[in-house]
């Protein structure tokens, strides 16, 4: 039976910082944020935006593009490293608010950025199982990056959340079976003490400890494919490569060296046609963690000028302390329509920039959050509200 992606859906929180006026307050070049990094905007949540919050709208979208009814779901899966509870899950959350029914599976994923591939690959196994029953798969991705204000990780914050539909009506990426390569190794490149609302980051030993993984999981792909050798670089086999962003300069680090394993002298050549467009979307958002690779896989997917029907597309995700996956998906018809018809680029466009010291302010009072007491405010949307006797309490 065929598994795939049969919508996707997008949340950001509505300001941003221009990551050039965020170097000019920290005494650093533009220039290496922008161009050293490869970001130019990094989302900032409002306070009373969260995890939960993020992952509703998401999936919102997600359910809206398809058509999908609160009774098709029957697995919702959150995939998060800033989960809003040690307990409950963010899904629950999610549940409740999206109103989904009571017959549904719902639980959270944790393996940092791989956390939501993770949940992806066991709902397309499903699916193809047949123990899903023509039900769907709802799969949130969503997260707030934080690394501290000042820190070295500042400019790699984010936040943001990706749903992605799941189902045996796969309209926009079939994903190719037993077609996956894994790594995992234990390293302590980058965690989060259970105390921390911030990462902790051993961060250029992060950057090879990503490289080490993507080396092992390409070449466990190429063995589970069972196609290595031939003709031509094994990377020309795909029309486009996702890579794991926590930031632009990281793909073209990953791609580097996918092309150097290919034996490529001229590394660099093949960065923009394979690569490119998938970073149009991240680099105005920064990292959003579980989320950037399919963040990154929806940049492909709208800002592409090349018809991708049919072709193939490789999809590397990577969660640190480590695990990774590359894996590969088919494009269907109208995938691009579709997914241009979602109007991703005009909602990052629609944003408000906030100067440094509104965004430290929001850093600061985002401290004392969870000892809000919750008031009712009004407006429009999900919104965390505060909470009350230890329960957290969402608007819808
Ligand atoms: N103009 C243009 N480029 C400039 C410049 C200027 N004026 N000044 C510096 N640069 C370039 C540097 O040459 C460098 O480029 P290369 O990497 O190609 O050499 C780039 O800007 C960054 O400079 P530094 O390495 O000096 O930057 P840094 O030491 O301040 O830290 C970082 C960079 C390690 C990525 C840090 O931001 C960080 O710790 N980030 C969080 C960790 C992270 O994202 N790790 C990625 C792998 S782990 C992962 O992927 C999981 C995850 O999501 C967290």
């Amino acid at each position: 039976m065929q598994a795939g992606l049969e919508s996707l859906g997008i949340a950001v929180p509505p300001t941003y910082v221009e990551l050039a006026e965020l170097a000019k307050a920290r005494g650093v070049a533009p220039g290496k944020y922008v161009d050293g990094l490869g970001v130019t905007r990094m989302a900032v949540p409002q306070v009373e935006e969260d995890t939960v919050t993020l992952a509703a709208r998401a999936a919102r979208m997600a359910m809206e593009a398809a058509g999908c009814t609160t009774e098709d779901v029957g697995m919702l899966v959150v995939g998060t490293e800033t989960a809003v509870d040690h307990s409950k899950p963010v899904s629950s959350y999610v549940q409740g608010l999206l109103g989904l029914s009571t017959r549904c599976r719902v639980f959270e994923t944790k393996h940092a950025c791989y956390g939501g591939t993770a949940a992806l690959l066991l709902a397309m196994d499903w699916v193809r199982s047949g123990s899903a029953k023509g039900k769907k798969a709802l799969i949130i991705c969503s997260d707030i990056a934080r690394y501290g204000v000042g820190t070295p990780g500042e400019p790699t914050q984010g936040a943001g959340a990706v749903a992605l539909l799941v189902s045996d009506k796969p309209k926009l990426l079939a994903f190719e079976t037993g077609k996956t390569g894994a790594y995992a190794k234990d390293v302590m490149d980058f965690w989060r003490p259970l105390y921390s609302k911030d990462a902790v980051v051993d961060g250029h030993y992060s950057v090879q400890c990503y490289l080490d993984a993507l080396e092992g999981a390409y070449k466990a792909y190429q063995e589970a494919a069972g196609d290595a050798g031939g003709e031509g670089m094994y990377s020309d086999r795909f029309a486009a490569l996702v890579y794991h962003v926590p930031y632009g300069k990281m793909s073209r680090k990953a791609h580097r060296h996918v092309r150097t394993l290919d034996g490529d002298k001229d590394v660099d050549a093949s960065f923009d046609r394979l690569v490119g467009p998938s970073l149009v979307l991240p680099s105005q958002v920064g990292n959003i963690y579980t989320g950037s690779m399919y963040l990154a896989l929806a940049s492909l997917l709208s800002c592409s000028r090349e018809d991708l029907t049919g072709k193939r597309v490789g999809l590397f995700s990577y969660g640190s302390g480590s695990c990774a996956e590359f894996f590969s998906a088919v494009v269907q018809p109208e995938a691009q329509a579709r997914v241009k018809a979602l109007g991703l680029e005009n909602l990052l466009e629609k944003r408000r920039a906030l100067s440094i010291p509104e965004y430290e302010a929001i850093m600061a009072a985002r401290e004392k959050l969870d000892d809000k007491p919750a008031e009712e405010t009004p407006g429009e949307g999900f919104r965390y509200q505060g909470t009350r006797d230890h329960k957290r309490i969402y608007a819808r």
